[in-house]
């Protein structure tokens, strides 16, 4: 059992590289230890890239499968040269466009980063967040600092320090506490060392957005074929799962209202999964919450996560979701819900 710290920085303040909580944060780091940030994604649990230790205690806190390799956070692009062999013309144009920002470049590694934050792989996967405080804390202690979002293996990404503390209080150094994220989902990744460039996971930054800077934009097949092996490692894994049973309802609000009415002399507590359009919708329902406004998936994202944890602590034995156009980021948003329901679909 390890103390966790919590320090609360204010992400709007001026001169955050200097900040004493920020500092003793970075110091931590140093010293080889873990602490948990925010990034306006999810909140990562960061750790020296370059230190081997510091990468098995990530991998120990969160009970990772060590095949699973890890994002590294840059604060410049120097460091992205100190860890990459080739910033070929394609990822340059990315990094211009989408950095700082929820977008990860894989791209050939030089072998400067432990070789448990790549799995053994011969690339690496680098970004550069937006996020003030994370900026804050890379430029701080100077290191690219290898992190995973700050939850549980298997447990939805953490949108609020209280999810890291909820999932990691007692097994890492400390946690800064920087509000609430701001994309809620995870950054998009995306492979630059195949032609045409690949999204390897669906995220912050829609395909659309990469069309427009890259022209043509490839998905892994392994995403959606059950037949082939997702590229990104963590892709194959089971994540975001709600202790209930979950089921999308791509048939909407009617089909919900049904699935109800047939729960009603089962011992189940039905929890349904709406929008603020549908709010009042499912009035037999026990539990009923919202993740944001149709009309603005962005808004959905943003509390996507959240909403899967609230679930826990309602007790339902199963629940119903809405599902979301996939365009923009509601692809994003329809792989992590499609992962939360291990698959699960009323037809
Ligand atoms: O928004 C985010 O990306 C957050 C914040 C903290 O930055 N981080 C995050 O990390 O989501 P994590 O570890 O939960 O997800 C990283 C994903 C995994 O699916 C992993 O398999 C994949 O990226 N990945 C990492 N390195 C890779 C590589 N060299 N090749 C292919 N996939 C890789
Ligand atoms: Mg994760």
């Amino acid at each position: 059992m390890t103390e966790t710290k919590l320090w609360r920085v204010d992400p709007g303040a001026e001169g955050l590289a200097d900040d004493p909580q920020i500092r003793e944060a970075a110091a931590c780091l140093a010293r080889g230890e873990i602490i948990a940030f925010p990034t306006e994604t999810v909140y990562g649990l960061g750790g020296n890239a370059k230190f081997r230790d510091s990468v098995r205690k990530i991998y120990e806190a969160k009970g990772r499968p060590s095949d699973n390799p890890l994002i590294v956070h840059v604060a410049t692009t120097e460091q992205v040269r100190e860890i990459c062999t080739d910033i070929n013309p394609m990822a340059k144009k990315l990094m211009d466009a989408f950095w700082p920002g929820p977008m990860t470049l894989v791209l050939p590694s030089r072998g400067e980063v432990s070789d448990t934050v790549t799995a053994g792989l011969s690339t690496v996967a680098v970004r550069m967040p937006a996020h003030p405080v994370a900026r804050a804390l890379i430029l701080a202690s100077g290191l690219p600092i290898a992190a995973p979002s700050a939850n549980s293996s298997g447990h939805p990404s953490p949108t609020k320090a209280e999810h890291v503390y909820h999932d990691l209080n007692g097994k890492i150094a400390g946690i800064i506490d920087g509000g609430e994220t701001g994309v809620g989902v995870e950054s998009t990744v995306v492979d630059c060392t195949l032609t045409p460039i690949t999204i390897l996971r669906p995220g912050g930054i829609s395909k659309e957005q990469l069309e427009q800077v890259a022209g043509t934009v490839a998905d892994d097949p392994g995403l959606t074929r059950p037949d082939q092996i997702p590229k990104a490692p963590g892709m194959k894994y089971k994540h975001y799962a709600p202790d209930a049973t979950m089921l999308l309802v791509p048939a909407g609000k009617e089909k919900i209202q049904e699935l109800i009415t047939d729960e009603k002399n089962s011992e189940r507590r039905v929890g349904v999964l709406t929008t603020e359009e549908n709010r009042e919708a499912f009035p037999e329902a026990d539990v009923v919450l919202c993740c944001g406004r149709r009309s603005d998936l962005k808004t959905v994202a943003h509390r996507l996560f959240a909403v899967l944890r609230d679930f826990n602590s309602k007790k339902v034995n199963v629940i119903y979701s809405e599902t979301f156009p996939e365009t923009g980021i509601g692809k994003a948003i329809m792989n992590r819900l499609s992962k939360a329901a291990g698959g699960r679909i009323v037809e």
